[in-house]
């Protein structure tokens, strides 16, 4: 059902997209100022007391730019970093495995450290707080337990969910960030930056206006659809981006002026019209709009929750009257929805 557009999760395609127009320095990226001014004083400080910085958590929803910040980081304090992910690391060996190989002041970057599991997340403990690595070897009354020292390592862990992170692994980053949905201006500015990178000539600001009020306020999303619209105006326009080729290619691809799609419209409309505006929990619901939970949790509900179209209870997901006005669906606060 998903569509891949305007969903934030990074595809294949993506990767030589993404690394194009990542920017390599805290100069070029483009918002989250705050979140830049705090790593600035990190980095300064770490650099001037010539020490590897603090383990950072970054969190917020895919594609706000927590990948690109972990290499800024590296870049700025001149160290190499080593990317890896919660669910790639399965066994013990792997987490030794990469720690071992890491030099000192080294970043390891780990994407989705939520999906690390328990064991691995409790060798993690004494490896980020005293750089130990206690492997036990063998099984049952001869297993013993060896010690390794490590390099100075800072890791950079990066979640869609810090609700997720065990109490014991969060309290052991030095600092923790949230990135937000970015503001209108910023995404404007990334899309002309990326434009720039791309050579494609957006012909005013209307048109920038245009793709970036329905990029879901999210640069992995505002460049797919840069990349689409350019695309649609190669094949249809003989190159020429402007409000009306944009409009053409966003209808095209089915996507509304609050950047929703399809299936964001399809859920809004299942908790509507079977579940009478809701509530209804988060099971039912993937299981009745075609998603998987996760789906729904990751990808749609934070921009639908963000813009209004959603809200969520205890007792389960609701469609405000925001989402029946947009739908065209008249609203009855007494409880009789009227289709
Ligand atoms: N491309 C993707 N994210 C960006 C950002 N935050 N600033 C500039 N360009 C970007």
């Amino acid at each position: 059902m998903s569509s891949d557009i305007t969903n934030p999760k990074e595809f294949n395609e993506d990767v030589r997209l993404d690394n194009a127009l990542r920017p390599l320095s805290f100069n070029e990226y483009i918002g989250q100022n705050k979140i830049k001014d705090n790593l600035g004083i990190l980095i300064e400080a770490a650099k001037k007391r010539s020490e590897p910085i603090e383990h950072v958590l970054l969190y917020g929803n895919s594609g706000l730019g927590k990948t690109t910040l972990a290499h800024i980081i590296s870049k700025e304090m001149g160290v190499s970093i080593k990317a890896t992910s919660g669910p790639a690391i399965e066994k013990t060996g792997d987490l030794a495995s990469i720690l071992t190989n890491l030099q000192s002041g080294d970043i390891l970057f780990c994407d989705e450290i939520h999906r690390l599991n328990k064991t691995i997340e409790e060798i993690l403990y004494p490896a980020m707080e005293d750089f130990n690595l206690d492997i036990i070897i063998g099984k049952g009354p001869s297993a013993r337990t060896l010690q390794l020292e490590l390099p100075h390592f800072t890791l950079i862990g990066a979640t869609t969910h810090s609700g997720l992170i065990s109490s014991p692994l969060r309290s052991r980053f030095g600092a923790t960030y949230r990135l937000n949905f970015y503001e209108q201006l910023d995404i404007e500015k990334i899309i002309s930056r990326s434009a720039k990178i791309l050579k494609v000539n957006i012909e005013n600001n209307n048109t920038l206006k245009l793709i970036a009020q329905c990029s879901r306020y999210t640069p992995r999303v505002a460049n797919r659809l840069l990349k689409r619209v350019r695309d649609y105006s190669q094949v249809r326009a003989n190159n020429v981006v402007n409000e009306q080729t944009t409009k053409e290619a966003l209808e095209m691809l089915e996507i509304d002026e609050y950047g929703l799609e399809p299936a964001d419209r399809y859920i809004l409309k299942t908790i509507i019209e079977k579940f009478n505006g809701g509530p209804v929990g988060l099971r039912t619901l993937a299981a009745s709009s075609h998603e998987e939970p996760e789906t729904i949790t990751d990808v749609y509900e934070p921009y639908l929750l963000q813009m209004g179209f959603l809200d969520r209870t205890l007792r389960g997901r609701i469609a405000t009257k925001l989402a029946y006005d947009h739908l065209g669906i008249k609203y009855d606060p007494e409880g009789n929805k009227l289709f």
